[in-house]
């Protein structure tokens, strides 16, 4: 009985259970049948990794917050169409919106997607409706000005999705995320800002760093990884400042082919559940090609268990 409460508390087992349930190949194939290819975001196998990290913090922040707050929405500034065509294996994978109704154990009141691209919006739309979602919003524009007509102080808490291709996100939208209670999950697209970076330093200039870094501090890091370092310290003093509580900031590599990589950021209030995201760094920093065919495999529908990126967390089983 005590091991039947346990395993049904543990947030590993019961993500498993879910994506069982889920049956994700069934909505795989309804997008197989009612959309284009060309409509759906071409991305890469490594893309799988970073929507891992998205389930599992979706999983551990739904298993939370609700506990504590009545009204918490999902936001996704840089939304797409709602599902990736991945190039290499010309398989589909859900996106991001698909997955915060899908993953959660409890649901969002509330979401809002905002994609730049009027034909991604229109495609998210139709899968949106395809499959009955209700209580969203979908947005078409820049999400550096439709963050300010996004009432975040209505809310009590939100989690926030930034899956950037390059250097898409302002600093000055960050500030208005962090002056809210919230978790951020942001994409560091480290190799693309390596080659503005470099440009930039060339040049002496670059307004695309600017505007996401804030300033122009960049121009005195000697390279990519100093600059990295020094975003993740201004993104904690900032949180710290703004929402005067302890914040916890930290990154996961993740390694794509050759030397491209990208870094997932997570934002969120210190507290003893940020074991869960410690766990999961220590996999996917010696990632290795069998965890991308893993990864693949779970966003397919053909896994269930996430047990080859995450251990089993006692620590987060008392806290929850
Ligand atoms: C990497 S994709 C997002 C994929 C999505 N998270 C998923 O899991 O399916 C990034 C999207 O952001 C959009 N985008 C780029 N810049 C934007 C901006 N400033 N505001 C809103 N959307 C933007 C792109 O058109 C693209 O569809």
């Amino acid at each position: 009985m005590k091991e039947k409460r346990q395993s049904q508390s543990d947030p590993l087992e019961w993500l498993s259970r879910k994506l069982e349930t889920l049956k994700m190949k069934d909505y795989i194939l309804k997008i197989e049948k009612e959309f284009n290819r060309n409509e759906l975001y071409q991305a890469h196998t490594w893309t799988a990794i970073k929507l891992i990290i998205l389930m599992w913090w979706l999983t551990v922040y739904s298993r939370i917050v609700p506990k504590h707050f009545k009204n918490y929405w999902y936001i996704d500034l840089l939304s797409s169409s709602g599902a990736n065509f991945i190039q290499e294996t010309k398989d589909i994978i859900l996106g991001s919106p698909l997955l915060s109704y899908l993953v959660p154990y409890e649901q969002f009141k509330h979401h809002f997607f905002v994609e730049i691209n009027s034909r991604r919006k229109k495609t998210l739309d139709r899968m949106l409706k395809l499959f009955n979602f209700s209580n969203y919003d979908t947005i078409q524009g820049d999400c550096n000005e439709v963050i300010q007509s996004i009432p975040l102080h209505a809310v009590d808490n939100y989690f926030c999705f930034i899956d950037c291709e390059g250097l898409d996100i302002k600093w000055s939208t960050l500030e208005t995320l962090l002056s809210n209670r919230g978790d951020i999950l942001l994409v560091f697209q480290t190799t693309e800002i390596n080659r503005v970076f470099r440009k930039g330093k060339k040049q002496g200039i670059s307004r695309a760093l600017d505007n996401f870094c804030g300033d122009e501090w960049w121009k005195f890091c000697d390279d990519v990884q100093e600059l990295l370092e020094e975003y993740m310290h201004n993104l904690e003093c900032r949180a710290n400042e703004l929402r005067k509580y302890h914040n916890f900031v930290d990154y996961i590599r993740v390694k794509g082919q050759r030397h491209f990589y990208y870094d997932v950021f997570l934002i969120c209030r210190k507290g003893p559940y940020t074991d869960a995201w410690s766990d999961l760094k220590k996999t996917l920093e010696n990632l290795q090609d069998k965890h991308i065919r893993a990864a693949l495999e779970v966003c397919k529908g053909n896994q269930t268990t996430l047990s080859d990126f995450i251990k089993k967390q006692s620590k987060l089983n008392n806290f929850l």
